[in-house]
């Protein structure tokens, strides 16, 4: 199954299912965030609209992107606000955002499933404005050494979505490649990860 045909089967199950990463993914989200005050938001890879909400109420507008149709339709179904507008769009394309149009681009657990990150920040450095920040949340790492990768469960069957591992590394260095500086970067463990490697890194680029 592609990774796009897996979401659009993902998103019958995927707001209801037990899911510890995709609950500190929308908390620490909210922490890092609220203190920012923006204008224009574009979300890539909005997925069911867990954070699109949210997004909308500290923003003048979101502009919502994923390449899944059956998430996106969960996702207006969900989030019925004047201020957001949603498309779908395959982020390793060009956006269909111009230039210096947000002040605010977030990317939350998507970019595992994407190869080459210096399109995606190819892509955030034309639409940020100067000064803008670009936002990225994902599996830490660590836990993809491990062997993990985002999952599901269909018909009694484990579906493993294609994942690409990227290091600290590699997003610090696409980051520089594309005129980025790193505001905050941050590890996190939800509450019943004791002893085990952080969950999720959290980046918060300014452009
Ligand atoms: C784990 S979900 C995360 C959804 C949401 N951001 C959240 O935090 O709940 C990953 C999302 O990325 C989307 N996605 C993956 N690759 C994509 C691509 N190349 N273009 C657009 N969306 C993509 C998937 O369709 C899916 O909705």
């Amino acid at each position: 199954m592609n990774i796009q045909a897996a979401y659009d089967t993902w998103s019958q199950t995927y707001d209801t299912d037990r899911n510890l990463t995709r609950d500190l993914d929308q908390a620490v989200t909210r922490k890092i965030l609220a203190g920012l005050s923006s204008r224009s938001i574009v979300e890539i890879g909005c997925g069911t609209g867990k954070n699109t909400l949210w997004l909308s109420q500290i923003a003048d507008s979101v502009h919502a992107i994923d390449f899944s149709q059956a998430m996106l339709e969960k996702a207006k179904a969900k989030v019925n606000s004047a201020n957001v507008t949603f498309a779908v769009g395959d982020i390793t394309k060009s956006w269909n955002c111009s230039d210096a149009s947000a002040d605010l681009i977030t990317c939350n657990l998507v970019l595992e499933h994407i190869l080459d990150l210096s399109l995606i920040f190819s892509e955030a450095s034309r639409v940020l404005v100067q000064g803008g920040y670009f936002f990225v949340s994902e599996l830490h790492p660590f836990r993809q050494y491990q062997g993990t990768k985002a999952n599901f469960q269909n018909n009694q069957e484990t579906i493993e979505i294609t994942a690409f591992t990227h290091h600290i590394s590699d997003f610090m260095n696409a980051a520089k490649r594309h005129g980025f500086t790193l505001e905050d970067f941050q590890e996190w463990w939800h509450e019943n990860d004791q002893s085990k490697p952080p969950r999720l890194a959290t980046f918060l680029f300014k452009r």
